[in-house]
């Protein structure tokens, strides 16, 4: 049974919102909880089913066109052409892990050291949020020596056993469980007073 959630679960669709979906809707939404994991979550009490995306903008199956405002995963944007240019020249020669010498991961590194402050001068590369959220905690333990954690409610981390707060684990495997205070983000203060 997938834990409740605020910020995951405000506005998601859930199993009683099935019946009044349109029998394409409904074929897509049993599907998806046949074939995947219970904690997945699914958007909206009509879940939206995209197709497509160039820019800032979005569509749906029937043709609808949204502007993105929400969807944090396309950082230039949807099908940016020189993205999708690298992307396919770099997996048409070769996808590896970071073991072996290359120039491009140098050459990009480089690249991106000159638009932070000269103090960072170093990058690891992660491959999802969760895991650089992940590294971000260590690193901070590492130079820190320290093992609390300041954390904003209502704020979602990922989905790595440290940053979903399985902290227990830590505790039964002798290590120290990380503090965790809670703090409110300012939105959620700003809201409690009429805009
Ligand atoms: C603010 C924030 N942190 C962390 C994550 C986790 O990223 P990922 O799903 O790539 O692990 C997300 C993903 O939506 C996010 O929005």
């Amino acid at each position: 049974m997938a834990t409740r959630s605020t910020i995951m679960d405000t506005n998601s669709f859930r199993a009683e919102h099935a019946d009044a979906l349109d029998a394409e809707t409904r074929k897509l939404t049993d599907k998806r909880s046949q074939l995947l994991g219970e904690s997945y979550r699914l958007f909206y009490r009509n879940p939206v089913h995209l197709v497509r995306g160039v820019g800032q903008y979005l569509w749906d199956a029937a043709g609808d066109k949204y502007l993105d405002v929400y969807n944090n995963v396309a950082s230039i944007g949807h099908c940016h052409p020189a993205v999708i240019a690298a992307v396919h020249e770099q997996m048409s020669q070769l996808n590896t892990h970071t073991r072996y010498l290359h120039e491009r991961i140098l050459d990009y590194t480089a690249d991106l050291l000159t638009t932070v402050p000269d103090d960072i001068n170093k990058a690891m590369y992660m491959c999802t949020g969760s895991e650089a959220n992940d590294l971000a905690i260590r690193i901070a333990k590492a130079y820190s020596g320290g093992t609390g954690i300041i954390v904003s409610q209502e704020a979602y981390h990922g989905t790595s056993e440290l940053t979903s707060g399985a902290h227990q684990h830590w505790a039964a495997a002798n290590q120290s469980p990380p503090s965790l205070v809670w703090c409110r983000p300012p939105i959620a203060t700003a809201l409690t007073h009429p805009i």
